[in-house]
Order: C-alpha cells, then structure tokens, then sequence
C-alpha cells in the first residue's frame, strides 16, 4: 500500500473510532434529564467496533484500494519509457556508429552498433539532440509520443 493510502485508512479508522466514541453513544444514560453526571461518564474507554463501523470500514478500505489500483497506471505512465529504450526504439535505426555516416547525417548516439549503451555525450552534443527532438526534427519518419519525448529531453 502507497504510504498516502495507509495515511487516508488511518484517517478513515480514526474518523470511525472516533464515531462509536461519541459521548452518549455508549453510555445512553448519560444525556437523561437530571441524571448526575458520574466520573465514569467522562471516560471513555476504547470500544470495540459495531458490526455497522466495521462494515463501513470494509468499504473504506474497499474505496481507498480501488483507487490505488485506479491511479498506480497513471504512476506508470509518468514515469514513462526510459531513455535508453526509446533512443533503441527510435534513433538506432540511423544513429549507431556502424549506421550514422550513411543514415544519421554522421551524429553517432550510441557506443555501439547493437545500441546497448548510449554514447556519452558532450554538452553541445546533448543540447542538439534537445534541439533536434524538440523541434520535431528527430526522428525523421515518426513523430515521438510526448512521454518519448520528454525521456530523450529530460
Ligand atoms: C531515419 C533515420 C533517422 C532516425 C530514425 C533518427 N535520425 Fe537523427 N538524423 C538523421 C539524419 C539524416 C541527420 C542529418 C541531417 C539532419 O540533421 O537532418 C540526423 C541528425 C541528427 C542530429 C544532429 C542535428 C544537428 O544538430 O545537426 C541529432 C542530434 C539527431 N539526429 C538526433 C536523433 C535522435 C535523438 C533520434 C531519435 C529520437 C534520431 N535522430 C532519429 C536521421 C535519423
């Protein structure tokens, strides 16, 4: 469980403990006219779960995993692809050192021919590569998705 969901069910369990430990709820005689208020009226002692609370609870809970489940693709995807792996999908084609003089204009972006690794690139060499996949220059046959994009830029 994500720690924001275990912070929501602990708020939703304080939220239903704290219901059942409404003065009066348990101690009904309590708020009857002209009933002398004793020192045990004061305290309350922790209360079991109703059958009623404990329902509620399962639902809360049901309601809090529903939307982890609901929201934790939308973690994956801004995560996005990596940047290695989209510079294999998307530029190996013409920028591996084998490829890069006859494809990719000569600007080699890979250390090697299978594009395993990504070639360490010089200041200069990572602004162009920001400049031509903003623009839109690279790659030439595709446009990138925003999430590719962003991976190769970041
Ligand atoms: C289909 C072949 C092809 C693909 C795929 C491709 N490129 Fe290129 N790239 C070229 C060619 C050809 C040139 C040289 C001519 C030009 O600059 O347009 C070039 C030039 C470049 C340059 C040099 C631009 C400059 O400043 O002169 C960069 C940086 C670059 N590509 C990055 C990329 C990146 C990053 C990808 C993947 C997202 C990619 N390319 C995919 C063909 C390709």
């Amino acid at each position: 469980m994500s720690r924001v969901v275990a912070a929501l069910l602990f708020a939703a369990v304080a939220a239903v403990v704290a219901g059942s430990a409404r003065p009066g709820a348990s101690q009904p005689g309590a708020s009857q006219p002209g009933a002398v208020p004793s020192q045990t009226a004061h305290y309350q002692p922790p209360v079991a779960l109703s059958k009623a609370d404990a329902a509620r609870l399962d639902r809360v809970i049901e309601l809090l995993e529903s939307i982890e489940r609901n929201t934790a693709p939308a973690r994956a995807v801004k995560a996005g692809p990596d940047r290695p792996a989209v510079a294999k999908t998307r530029c190996a084609g013409c920028h591996t050192p084998a490829k890069a003089d006859k494809a990719g204009g000569g600007f080699i972006l890979f250390g090697d021919d299978k594009a395993t690794t990504l070639k360490p690139l010089s200041a200069r060499e990572r602004t162009r590569v920001k400049e031509a996949v903003e623009s839109g220059a690279m790659p030439p046959d595709r446009a990138l998705t925003p999430a590719e994009r962003s991976a190769l830029t970041q």
